[in-house]
């Protein structure tokens, strides 16, 4: 399969990726649409970057991707939600992201780890970042960052050992743009659901996707067995010594 390319992308969603901003190279998806959100840029508006030359990834790590074979992509949400139901919106855009490989790669193959990395065959194919601004104590917006490993036969050298592409796992090449559309629908229908119904449902699937729950794991100074996913997107840990400890930021080792 060829990739046709990420500049002629039409979303669609009916309100997310729209407007489409496709980039060949720029430094980071995330600062060109928070320039847009300065701007007014609407709920849903997306920019999509074919390279990125200072990616960003979660707890300011860099966020290496090959240029031309991978997605880098961002998301405006102006959420009217809850506090609180905006709290899970990183863990159901993991689940989004779950969906799309699933349908890219035609079978249930996407696991997630805890709070939102997805993974196949126990190696990274899709990393999350959602970075927010506030106006006074109300939220004035998000920015969801998705970098999904595709076309590549290998992740960058330094995250060999625990990344991975989906052509790789697919055993064959998959386009960029059916994948971004998978994306698309699928964002689209979890944020709604999410606004709509709240992180109930979500919770459930997700405790069924994580392959965090079981594991022994440990988040900063926590050690212990993830147990369970809490009703406001905690990882809850029970640790040696007896304790139920909800975690809330960090990465899971
Ligand atoms: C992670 O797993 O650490 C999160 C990676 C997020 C990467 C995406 S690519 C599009 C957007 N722009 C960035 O600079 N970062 C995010």
């Amino acid at each position: 399969m060829t990739d046709d390319g990420l500049a002629g992308f039409v979303s669609p969603g009916a309100w997310l990726g729209r407007p489409f901003v496709h980039r060949y190279e720029t430094a980071s998806t995330h600062d060109d649409l928070r320039a847009m959100a300065q701007a007014g840029a609407p709920h849903g508006a997306m920019v999509v970057a074919d390279q990125q030359t200072a990616g960003r990834g979660r707890l300011g790590r860099a966020w290496l991707s090959a240029a031309g074979e991978n997605l880098a992509v961002s998301v405006l949400l102006r959420p009217e939600a809850e506090l609180s139901v905006v709290a899970t919106l990183p863990l159901v855009t993991g689940l989004a992201v779950a969906d799309a490989v699933d349908a890219a790669l035609g079978a249930p193959r996407a696991r997630v780890k805890w709070p939102n990395d997805v993974r196949v065959d126990g190696r990274k194919v899709a990393g999350v970042l959602v970075e927010g601004a506030l106006r006074g104590d109300a939220l004035a917006w998000l920015l969801v960052g998705i970098g999904v490993n595709v076309r590549g036969d290998d992740a960058p050298e330094a995250v060999r050992d625990l990344a991975t592409t989906l052509r790789r796992v697919a055993g064959r090449d998959l386009s960029r743009v059916t994948v971004l559309d998978a994306l698309v629908r699928a964002l689209e229908a979890r944020y709604e659901a999410l606004f709509a119904r709240g992180f109930g449902a979500a919770r459930g699937e997700l405790r069924a996707r994580c392959d965090t729950l079981g594991a022994r794991v440990t988040v900063g100074d926590v050690t212990g067995v993830a147990d369970d996913i809490a009703d406001d997107g905690a990882l809850v840990v029970l640790t040696d010594d007896g304790r139920r400890v909800d975690v809330r930021v960090g990465d899971v080792r």
